[in-house]
């Protein structure tokens, strides 16, 4: 079968490679109809991780189950799904307590596995024509027969639960204000959430301006920091009062202003000064241990520098981490379904799969209004 493969920084190719077979009676095979690319690819990419040449990409992956394993007892050849990034097991304690990001047991050595990532266990992207999904009654998510909604369903492998979780994770209440940084995909998520849970005010940070226009026509106002500091403009503009919580939805590859030079501790910094005492800061913006690319010695062994001494002093709290998709992503499947919820706006591209390349470079190089690219294989 025909699969995105990394090659080296900066470069992927479509080659052909072994078709997924069932390992395990617990296994499915899914034909993929919709697997999309992620910010998160993009680290690998860049070369930003320890990935190595020959992995294949995606873990953001939909279609229509081809095969079944015989201890399979939920899902059914022709079963439509889409599946969390996360790979899990369903049975140990962070699985049992509704922490699947967090599984102990699919990734030996790690709390986590996910498909097509580095570190993230054995388990290959489904940037191709099939994937083989493990402990699949508890992996995949059953969806309305049909083609209906397929972008919005697309959008339930990652990006809309973890824009909610980053939500969550800041401790948000209805009413309450909110800031989001970055206004990719998951940023203009976490604003969406936001909105559907009810702020009263949400605030969206980036520079590139078809992004920030996306968080302005669901609501939000946005917020170009490479005009002035973020943190500035948002406290002219409600005279001074901080804002109840804030959501880093950009990670360590943060830039300054002028979208270059990398900052690692820029976002946490300005949420630290822009949250309101007492108020939270969720994070679901990577990290990472080791980055290659580091712009400084510290931040390549993942040490980020910020005030921490502030944050005592305002009180806040922070909650980080990968998003344990499971937690969520029925219920937003019901709100697609309801029409209370059209997370596909987001969605810049739908390619087929020999046109990832190309769009891996501009999606890269944030051009050409690349936001949110589908590829259907
Ligand atoms: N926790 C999870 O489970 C999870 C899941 C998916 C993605 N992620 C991570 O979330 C982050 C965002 O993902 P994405 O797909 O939206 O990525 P993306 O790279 O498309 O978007 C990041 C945005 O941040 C903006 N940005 C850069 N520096 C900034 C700054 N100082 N202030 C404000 N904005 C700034 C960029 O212009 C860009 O638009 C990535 O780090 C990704 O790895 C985490
Ligand atoms: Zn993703
Ligand atoms: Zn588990």
């Amino acid at each position: 079968m025909r699969a995105v493969v990394y090659d080296k920084p900066f470069s992927v190719t479509i080659r052909e490679v072994e078709k997924p077979k069932i390992l395990h009676p617990d296994d499915v095979i899914v034909k993929v109809t919709t697997t999309c690319i992620c910010g998160s690819d993009l680290h690998m990419y860049e070369g930003r991780t320890g990935a190595q040449a020959g992995i294949v990409f995606g873990h953001e992956n939909m279609g229509i189950v081809d095969e079944v394993g015989e201890g399979v007892t939920l899902l059914k050849k022709g079963d439509r799904v889409v599946m969390p990034f996360n790979v899990a097991c369903g049975r140990c304690l962070n699985c049992e307590e509704g922490k699947s990001a967090f599984c102990t047991h699919v990734n030996p050595g790690f709390a986590g596995g996910a498909y097509g990532y580095v570190s993230m266990g054995p388990y290959p992207g489904g940037q191709a024509e099939f994937i083989r999904v493990p402990f699949a009654d508890f992996n995949a998510l059953k969806l309305p027969p049909g083609t209906e909604h397929e972008e919005d369903f697309a959008l339930l492998a990652d990006i809309f639960p973890t824009g909610w979780h980053g939500v969550q994770l800041s401790g948000f209440k209805p009413g309450e204000s909110i800031v989001v940084f970055g206004a990719g995909p998951v940023g203009l998520m976490a604003a969406y959430s936001a909105i559907i849970r009810g702020a009263s005010e949400v605030y969206v940070v980036d520079r590139v301006p078809e992004r920030l226009q996306k968080a302005k026509e669901i609501g939000c106002t946005p917020i170009d920091f490479s005009q002035s500091d973020a943190v500035d403009q948002i406290l002219k503009l409600r005279d001074g009062r901080e804002v109840d919580r804030g959501v880093d939805a950009v990670g360590y590859q943060a830039t300054s202003g002028n979208g270059k030079t990398e900052q690692p501790n820029i976002v946490l910094e300005s949420l630290i000064r822009v949250v309101k005492p007492t108020g939270g800061l969720g994070i679901p913006g990577l990290y990472v241990p080791n980055d290659p690319g580091a712009p400084d010695s510290a931040a390549a062994k993942g040490y980020i520098s910020f005030p921490f001494g502030k944050l005592f002093e305002k009180g806040l709290s922070i909650g980080t981490g990968q998003c344990n998709v499971k937690s969520y992503n029925r219920y937003l499947r019901d709100l697609i379904i309801a029409g209370k919820a059209k997370p596909s706006f987001v969605v810049s591209h739908n390619l087929s799969l020999d046109e990832a390349p190309d769009a891996y470079d501009k999606f890269d190089r944030r051009v050409d209004g690349y936001t949110k690219v589908l590829l259907h294989p």
